[in-house]
């Protein structure tokens, strides 16, 4: 029998005795008699049980111990940032710095957004350049954050006469309907830039973007531009860094890393700007391209692959 047991009879048998007084008076002496009997006997056990115990070598459980003694180390996972969400972090630190506003993107959009505002006349070729999804109900999840121009131009329309500009940056989820391979994903970020005044230039955005890809790579770089085209800029161009020396550039590979130009009249006058008043620039550019420079990763699917043995580099 068990310790806890045995002392559980031990228990019962003291209720034993209260019914002596019950008993005829010559029953009385035997009954006593037998109950001591039992009594000794399980007060034995329990000595021999007690002496057993004894005589194990029984360690102190030590609380603070990480494993139990045999067991494969379990580590502590922790869960921790997305490496894209912490770039997207350093991303909008360094426009905010350069005194843009972050605007939040939406991740269902609709065919007035994603076309129309942005000068692309219902029918126009370059709508299918964008492999956009569908919902059955007819809206549009994001096929870049060109989306949000219309709203962060009519949402501060008014600050260009109280501040005399509009400055915003809006990073966003975006997706495309297009064969996955190690340089296209569905899925992917972006960050968009708009600035409306009445003096914006050319030569502003190019200082800008050039001095947003020194600032992200912490290194002078060589930036160019090629003629590009998009309906809602006029002039389009791309911009293109020299491959990093300090990341495996060998100094003659250019990278195409933005879409950019002067925001187009009609974009800004569907907003409801003067275009004869008011002159913009805007960008745009994938930040998982960015990313995958910086670390030099050769497959832009381990973004989204949820691999923990990726996420963990990081
Ligand atoms: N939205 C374009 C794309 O995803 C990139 C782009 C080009 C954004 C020119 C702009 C722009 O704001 O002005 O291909």
């Amino acid at each position: 029998m068990k310790l806890t047991d045995l002392k559980q009879a031990l228990k019962d048998l003291g209720l034993e005795y209260s019914k002596i007084k019950d008993l005829p008076a010559e029953e009385r002496k035997a009954f006593g008699q037998e109950i001591n009997r039992r009594k000794n006997e399980i007060l034995a056990q329990i000595q021999a049980e007690e002496e057993k115990l004894a005589a194990v070598d029984i360690k102190p459980i030590d609380l603070t111990a990480p494993m139990a003694e045999n067991s494969t180390p379990k580590k502590n996972r922790r869960g921790s940032k997305h490496p894209l969400m912490v770039e997207l972090d350093k991303v909008i630190d360094i426009y905010s710095n350069m005194g843009f506003e972050v605007m939040e993107s939406t991740q269902l959009d609709d065919e007035f957004h994603m076309f129309e505002s942005l000068n692309f006349p219902e029918g126009h070729p370059a709508r299918d350049g964008y492999d956009t999804f569908r919902t059955k109900e007819g809206f549009i999840p994001p096929a870049h954050t060109s989306t949000m121009q219309y709203r962060a131009l009519t949402s501060r329309r008014d600050q260009l006469e109280t501040e005399g500009q509009i400055a915003v940056v809006i990073p966003g989820r975006v997706f495309r309907n297009e064969d996955v391979d190690a340089t296209h994903e569905h899925t992917f970020y972006q960050c968009e830039g708009v600035f409306v005044s009445k003096t914006a230039t050319m030569g502003q955005m190019l200082g800008v973007l050039k001095n947003f890809f020194e600032t992200y790579y912490g290194q002078t770089l060589n930036t160019k531009t090629q003629p590009g085209y998009f309906p809602f800029t006029e002039p389009s161009l791309e911009f293109q860094i020299e491959k990093p020396k300090a990341l495996g550039g060998k100094g003659d590979g250019w990278l195409e890393m933005m879409g950019c130009g002067m925001i187009h009249p009609n974009v800004l006058k569907t907003a409801g700007i003067d275009p004869t008043i008011y002159k913009g620039f805007a960008w745009g550019g994938g930040i998982d391209r960015l990313v995958i420079l910086k670390y030099q990763l050769d497959d832009i699917r381990f973004f989204e692959s949820g691999k923990l043995n990726f996420l963990e580099e990081f």
